[in-house]
This record gives structure tokens, C-alpha cells and sequence, in this order.
């Protein structure tokens, strides 16, 4: 059966080990922001950190599930230098390393770095390192970053959402759902750059590689803010959602639900409970 990949975005130990005992867990995806959060966390329960003993447990935890880690450089062959050296250092521990590239590493527009993310993504894949490309906010870097070679590419609901909301003034929550079809304001649907929602972006990449029949670059919804994007990223026909805790607990909540529970407990009739609870 071919069904929505759910994994964790998060380098936080006790989370990867919460998703993975909920058993519905397909991979981890961790950033340096995520790193940097998880490693404040310990700290401040007063412990230190050895990184590099951190990182292998983490790829222990989800032993048998891909696991995703950044490169920090900014140009290609500081990108190739550190892939092969996040492959070779972690990739034995528990042979589940994806190296995780920008599509495009420049923080300026105009930039002859532009398209140092794919050349280190045709490299690195060239020399069989798995690669999830990161960072994507259109469809063309999708395409882009699937002619390099990458085997995930990881467009970002939540921060194309968040985008087009404060392009327009919108006051938001991170958490607030942003509806698939998008929103209007005075009679226009928003967008940015043709791009109604994140969960466009999502259904826009998921159509152009049906159109090609590109199937070995897997399509890995990210940046998920709430179980109701975590829906329609299905809907849109991601191959994976990399999920926050706080999405990935949201997704079995429902007030009828709580409702349905309690009314089945409180209607039990003695004889059914004896019957269940009987010694074998
Ligand atoms: C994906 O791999 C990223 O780590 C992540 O989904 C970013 O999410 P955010 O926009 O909530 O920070």
C-alpha cells in the first residue's frame, strides 16, 4: 500500500522517541534552527551536549527511517565538502542519513551562487549520498532540484502561507489554519507568485512531476502547521509530511470523538465488562 509518510520535524530526542512509540513514525527532518532548539532545551535542564554523540543517537531513535541533516555552507564545494562529511561520519551509525541541501544557498537575489545548491545536489547524488532539497518555495525549484538528482524535495507550506498573510497585512498565528484554496481580500485571491497557499505549492510540484513521471524524487510536504494542512497536503498527493509534535498530536483530536468515548464507557452493561474481562 502507497500511503502519506508521516515524519517528525524535530531533533528534540524525547519527541523522535514519542512519535516513533506512537508507531506511526517514517522519518525524521531536522535544520539547524530545530538543532538549536533542542540543544537550548537540554541545556537548560542544566546538561551540555556533545553534538556529535546527540546526532548519533538520534539516528539510533529512528533506526531503519530516514533521517535528515543540513549542510551549513553557502556555496557548492563547502555544500559537497560537508555532505560527504555528515555521510561518512553519521551514514554508519544506523544507514539512514539524507543529506539536507538549500535549493539555492545565496542570501542575495542576484548572486553567481544561485545555483550552487544543485550543483552540490548533483554531486552529492552522483555519488549515491541521498539528498532531501530544502528551502523550496516554488515549483521550478522543485523541477530543479529532481533534475539534480534529489531524492526529497521539501517545499514549505507554512512560510509560503505566512508570506502571503503578511504581504497583505493579515494578523496571524503560526499555528492559524490558511485555507488550500487561498483567501481573498477586497474580491482577489492572494497569492505569491501564482502561488494561492502552501498546499498549492505542494498540489503545483505533486502535478508537475505526474506530468514527467518523475517518481524517484518524492514529494515532502514541510513547514506543517496544524492537522487540517496535514489533510490536504494528502489531498494534494505529497509522498511524505514532515510534522511538528504539536501537529502530529493534533491529528487524532476531535470533540465528538471525547464525546463518543465517554457516552460508550458510562453506557457498559456489567455483563459485557465481565465477558471482556475474563480470565482466559
Ligand atoms: C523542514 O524540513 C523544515 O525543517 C520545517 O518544516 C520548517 O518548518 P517551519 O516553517 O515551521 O519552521
Amino acid at each position: 500500500m502507497i500511503i502519506i509518510k508521516i515524519f517528525i520535524d524535530s531533533s528534540k530526542l524525547s519527541e523522535i522517541s514519542q512519535a516513533y512509540d506512537y508507531g506511526l513514525l517514517d522519518g525524521v527532518t531536522t535544520n539547524p534552527s530545530l538543532i538549536r532548539a533542542a540543544v537550548d532545551e537540554e541545556k537548560l535542564k542544566g546538561g551540555s551536549i556533545d553534538i556529535e554523540d546527540y546526532i548519533k543517537k538520534i539516528l539510533l531513535l529512528a533506526r531503519g527511517l530516514p533521517v535528515s541533516l543540513e549542510v551549513i555552507g553557502t556555496d557548492s564545494e563547502k555544500m559537497i565538502d560537508e555532505g560527504r562529511r555528515i555521510y561518512k561520519l553519521f551514514n554508519p551509525i544506523a544507514e539512514n542519513v539524507y543529506v539536507k541541501i538549500p535549493v539555492n544557498p545565496s542570501i542575495v537575489e542576484k548572486s553567481s551562487k544561485n545555483f550552487d545548491g544543485l550543483k552540490a545536489i548533483k554531486t552529492l547524488s552522483g555519488e549515491g549520498i541521498p539528498i532531501n532539497c530544502t528551502l523550496i518555495f516554488t515549483p521550478e525549484q522543485a523541477l530543479m532540484a529532481a533534475k539534480a538528482g534529489a531524492s526529497f524535495v521539501s517545499p514549505f507550506a507554512g512560510r509560503i502561507d505566512d508570506l502571503i498573510r503578511s504581504k497583505n497585512n493579515l494578523e496571524f498565528k503560526k499555528t492559524d489554519y490558511f485555507p488550500a484554496y487561498g483567501e481573498e481580500k477586497d474580491g482577489d485571491i492572494l497569492e505569491d507568485n501564482g502561488i494561492i497557499s502552501g498546499i498549492d505549492l505542494v498540489a503545483q510540484i505533486r502535478e508537475i512531476f505526474d506530468n514527467y513521471g518523475i517518481s524517484e524524487t518524492k514529494v515532502l510536504a514541510a513547514s506543517i502547521r496544524n492537522a487540517r494542512q496535514t489533510r490536504e497536503a494528502a489531498l494534494a498527493g505529497a509522498d511524505i509530511a514532515t510534522l511538528p509534535m504539536n501537529v502530529i498530536e493534533e491529528l487524532l483530536i476531535h470533540t465528538k470523538t471525547i464525546e463518543g468515548m465517554k457516552g460508550f464507557i458510562r453506557d457498559i452493561i456489567p455483563e459485557y465488562r465481565d465477558l471482556l474481562n475474563r480470565e482466559q
